[in-house]
């Protein structure tokens, strides 16, 4: 699984953290990522000593930790179908925070980057239809404003024309090439993913409007207004902003 950013601790602290918010009976959305991942495994240990819960994985990945964990699992589409029990809570990591800037609308802040491991299209399924959104992090993820680059899942055939739309919005889109393979990144859902370099993110919430337009976008790592708390690890606890 993709690592990135502070130290292991540090996620580990936001990740259990996260998960001992969870309660008996609860059907919880499970991210991805190695912050994630310690929610996930904290998860397991409460279900085996007792704890009723269903996970609702967003992506392969965080499947495969949660069957090994001994999770019960649960589709999507059968977690939020009418006869369906609903998400009570997701917890999931991020690529960058935004914590907010003199001036800025105060519903920037909370707002994130999200799929440095390709999962956001799934993910972005998982956290907006859970009634409360955990977000789990580290402190080198916050930011004032959001400037990384914002990972954008496109069909294989569009991804010229989706790259032209993101110059046309004023970015620069490198398609993402796998680490060790001569390749491409392909998604859990057989697509492409062009990362696009914005700069500084003044608006998000009109940058997200925007990227949604565009014909031959899957979805893209913008995640605003759907956070209702981040904890943050750090080296010696954890911090919960709602
Ligand atoms: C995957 C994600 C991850 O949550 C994000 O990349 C953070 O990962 P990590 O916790 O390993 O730093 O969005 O698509």
């Amino acid at each position: 699984m993709k690592t990135s950013g502070g130290s292991d601790a540090a996620k580990r602290r936001a990740g259990e953290s996260a998960a001992e918010a969870v309660t008996d009976g609860d059907v919880v959305g499970l991210g991805t990522g190695s912050t994630a991942a310690h929610a996930i495994r904290r998860l397991g240990e409460r279900a085996d000593a007792g704890l009723d819960v269903r996970g609702v994985p967003t992506s392969f990945a965080s499947r495969e930790l949660a069957a090994e964990e001994g999770i019960p699992l649960l589709d999507l589409p059968d977690a939020v179908g009418p006869e369906g029990p609903g998400i009570d809570v997701a917890i999931d990591g991020a690529d960058q925070v935004a914590t907010g800037a003199a001036g800025d609308d105060p519903l920037s802040g909370g707002a994130l980057i999200k799929g440095g491991g390709a999962a956001h299209a799934r993910e972005k399924l998982v956290d907006a239809a859970a009634d409360r959104f955990l977000v789990v992090a580290d402190p080198s993820k916050e930011s004032p404003r959001l400037d990384r680059s914002v990972p954008v899942e496109v069909l294989s055939a569009g991804r010229t024309a989706v790259a032209a739309a993101v110059r046309d919005a004023g970015g620069e889109p490198t398609l993402r090439r796998a680490e060790r393979k001569d390749g491409p990144v392909v998604t859990d859902n057989g697509n492409l993913v062009t990362d696009c370099a914005f700069g500084e993110i003044a608006d998000p919430a009109a940058l997200s409007a925007t990227l949604s337009a565009v014909p031959g976008v899957v979805e893209h790592g913008l995640f605003v207004g759907l956070a209702d708390e981040v904890h943050v690890g750090t080296e010696s606890g954890v911090r919960v902003d709602e």
